[in-house]
This record gives C-alpha cells, sequence and structure tokens, in this order.
C-alpha cells in the first residue's frame, strides 16, 4: 500500500481509494456505505476469504500479454469486471450514477443501474453510451403494476436486461445506519432523491423508512416467471448463495445467477461469496452464467473468482470510493486498476486468456490461516 503522502498525490491500489475516501465522505456516507449487518462477520469474512486462497502458477509460457475481453449475457465487455447495483451515488459525488456511467463507458465494461439511484434514468443512458446496462429491480408485491410499467420504459431505453436482488425480504439490520437514522428524511434534507422509488411510492404518505425497510417482502419463486412474462429480455438473480437455490433458479428460467451476499450487508454470518462460488457452479453445471460479487479488492481476486468458475465478477463499494475521491475520473481509474492487476496476475500464473485459466491454479492442500 501507498504511504499517506503518496495516497493523497494518487491511489495506487482500491485500498488507497478506500483510505482516501474516508477523508471526502460525510459521516452519513461513510457509515452507509462501508457498514454491513450486525457484527460484520460475513464483511469481513468476504475479504479474507480471498487472502486465504493461494496459487499454482504455470511458468515459461511465453506469454507477454493477455485478453481479458469477455461477453456477459451475450454483450461484450473489455473485461471480466463489472459494477454492482449500489443505492444513492450523489452522496459520494455531485455527478452520482452519471459519473460511475461516463466511467463505466470509458472502460468498456458493464453497469447495473439501482433501483435506489439518485439520478435520472435518462441521463445514465446517455452516459454510458453503447456500454451495456442491467436495470435493478426491488419488486414489492403490490407495486407489481408499477414495475411491468417501469420494466417497459427501461425496454424502450435499451436495458439489456433486469437484476433482481433476492436476499433482502427485509433490509439487514447495521448497528449504524439503519438504526439510528430515518435514512430518508435523511437523504431528502440533503436534497437528495430517488427518481425511481418516489414513482413507486409517488403518495408522500407512502415513502416511509418502513417501505425501504421491507424491500421484495413475501415474494416467492413465481417473481421469475411473473417477469418473464412480462420481457423477452434475461432475468439475473443476485443473492444466490447454495446450490440448492442455484437449481432451483434454473429450474425457474433465471438467465444467470450472481453469487452475492449483498456485501455483508443482509444475513450476517453467511459464508463468504467467493467460498460459496464452488457450490453454485457445480449445480448449474454450465446452464446459465454465474458471477459473483463480495470483496473483489485486487486483480489475484479476480482471477481467483474466474479460476473457481465465475464467468466475471462484480464489484461495489470500490466503485463508490473511486467516485467519492476523484468522481468519474476515479471510478475509471479503479476499474482500470484492477484491468492490470488482473493481466498482471494471469502473465505471472501462464494464463493468456480467460479460457485459460485453470480450476488447477487455484491450491486445494494449503487454505492459509489468517
Ligand atoms: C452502499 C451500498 C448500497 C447498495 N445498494 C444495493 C442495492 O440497491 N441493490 C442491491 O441489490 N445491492 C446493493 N448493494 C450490494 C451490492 O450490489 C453488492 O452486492 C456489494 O456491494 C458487493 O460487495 P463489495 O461492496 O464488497 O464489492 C449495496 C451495497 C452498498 C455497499
Amino acid at each position: 500500500m501507498a504511504t499517506s503522502e503518496q495516497r493523497s498525490h494518487e491511489p495506487m491500489c482500491l485500498s488507497d481509494f478506500e483510505e482516501l475516501s474516508k477523508e471526502r465522505m460525510s459521516v452519513l456516507a461513510l457509515e452507509y456505505y462501508s457498514g454491513g449487518a450486525d457484527d460484520e462477520v460475513t464483511l469481513k469474512e468476504n475479504i479474507q476469504a480471498f487472502k486465504r486462497l493461494r496459487l499454482r502458477p504455470r511458468m515459461l509460457r511465453g506469454i507477454t500479454e493477455v485478453d481479458v475481453s469477455t461477453t456477459i449475457l451475450g454483450h461484450q465487455v473489455s473485461m471480466p469486471i463489472c459494477i454492482s447495483p449500489t443505492a444513492v451515488h450523489k452522496m459520494a459525488h455531485p455527478d452520482a450514477e452519471v459519473a460511475t456511467a461516463k466511467a463505466c463507458a470509458k472502460s468498456k465494461t458493464l453497469m447495473t443501474h439501482s433501483f435506489f439511484s439518485s439520478s435520472k434514468m435518462e441521463d445514465v443512458v446517455n452516459a454510458l453510451g453503447q456500454a451495456p446496462r442491467l436495470q435493478h429491480l426491488f419488486i414489492w408485491n403490490e407495486k407489481k403494476e408499477i414495475v411491468r410499467r417501469l420494466i417497459q420504459e427501461e425496454e424502450r431505453s435499451g436495458v439489456k436486461g433486469f437484476l433482481i436482488t433476492v436476499d433482502a425480504a427485509v433490509r439487514g439490520k447495521s448497528h449504524s445506519y439503519t438504526t439510528t437514522t430515518d435514512f430518508n428524511y435523511d437523504l431528502r434534507s440533503m436534497n437528495i432523491f430517488m427518481p425511481r422509488f418516489e414513482e413507486m411510492f409517488s403518495k408522500r404518505e407512502e415513502y416511509t423508512e418502513e417501505k425501504t425497510k421491507k424491500i421484495g417482502n413475501g415474494l416467492t419463486w413465481d417473481i421469475i416467471s411473473w417477469v418473464k412474462s412480462i420481457t423477452k429480455l434475461p432475468v439475473i438473480l443476485k443473492g444466490i448463495l447454495t446450490a440448492e437455490d442455484a437449481k432451483l433458479a434454473v429450474q425457474h428460467g433465471a438467465d444467470a445467477i450472481i453469487v452475492s451476499n449483498h456485501g455483508g450487508r443482509q444475513l450476517d454470518g453467511v459464508l463468504a461469496t467467493i467460498d460459496a462460488l464452488p457450490e453454485v457452479v457445480s449445480a448449474v453445471n454450465g446452464q446459465v452464467e454465474v458471477y459473483l460479487d463480495g470483496g473483489v479488492r485486487l486483480g489475484t481476486d479476480v482471477l481467483k473468482a474466474l479460476a473457481l468458475g465465475a464467468r466475471a465478477v462484480f464489484i461495489g463499494r470500490p466503485v463508490l470510493w473511486g467516485l467519492a475521491c476523484q468522481g468519474e475520473e476515479g471510478v475509471h481509474k479503479t476499474l482500470e486498476i484492477l484491468r492490470t492487476e488482473l493481466k498482471t496476475a494471469m502473465i505471472l500464473s501462464g494464463c493468456s486468456s480467460l479460457a485459460d485459466i485453470p480450476a488447477s491454479l487455484i491450491t486445494k492442500q494449503c487454505q492459509c490461516n489468517l
């Protein structure tokens, strides 16, 4: 890691951005972005589990350059590193999701736009240009007709698929932001609005803290068939952690899965995503694409996830750190740092392309005790 003197000039890695962002964000933003549920066991475990895995590199393979381009649901991206949905980017930077979208377009990768976005959909669409976008949906049972309209509107705007978050029947309990504040009230007092959320709860009396806590309350597997009956676009489930649910997802017609524990913000004590990945990959047996998010901070983390069967990784908090530090430029640098680190790790491991990353790159013998 860079010294604090160097860091204030130019972050060299994602943890430099994390440190620097602490000086740039309000206390509310910092607590909201960094926090996890309960004792934050899973939040920490997401990082530690990557560090425990050890690599078995191959030598003398004559590799000097690597190709990291790939496709996500058939859409070309320049690397297997995409952006997870995270709420309210305006707390990090006034240019908010629009800056994130521009950075994503520059890096030629995919962005997932949160339902709790603090920017208008059309501004994000314009900023992304040709870069692919997934739209994240939270579905309140009693608001299905509004969701239907949103889906149709998003389709007209060129969205490539809908991501349903399945691990948020209620909002996980955090010791910091959720219990101490009325978050919606705080946002409004900072003049920050979430256009999609407000569309859904247009009547002021419905727009309560209670509503944002009870997201996806009472949903069942039928929700996938319901969304698929409205749209021909792919449906991606985010928040699957077990083989049992991975199989159900495939049976119910999901087009892809993101192995995710919401960055440790929902049920504390669940497995780190990199530890849950192998059983999900094995259960779906190539029938749908599997991605991972949670704790990805280094190119070697990306490499480990790919070796264990993920097609791509998604990042959440690192985008917010980059945004808080340097706006669009900071998000772009964050993505490019990860790309460079992944390429370096691939060359040093003897892998010339993504297809060339073997499962045997991860050693089964030694899981370092941290
Ligand atoms: C501040 C914040 C807001 C988030 N908002 C959402 C959201 O609106 N919808 C969602 O599905 N996940 C949300 N997530 C979870 C992320 O999509 C992602 O799963 C997680 O951040 C990945 O872990 P990482 O932060 O370690 O990369 C949020 C995460 C954070 C940190």
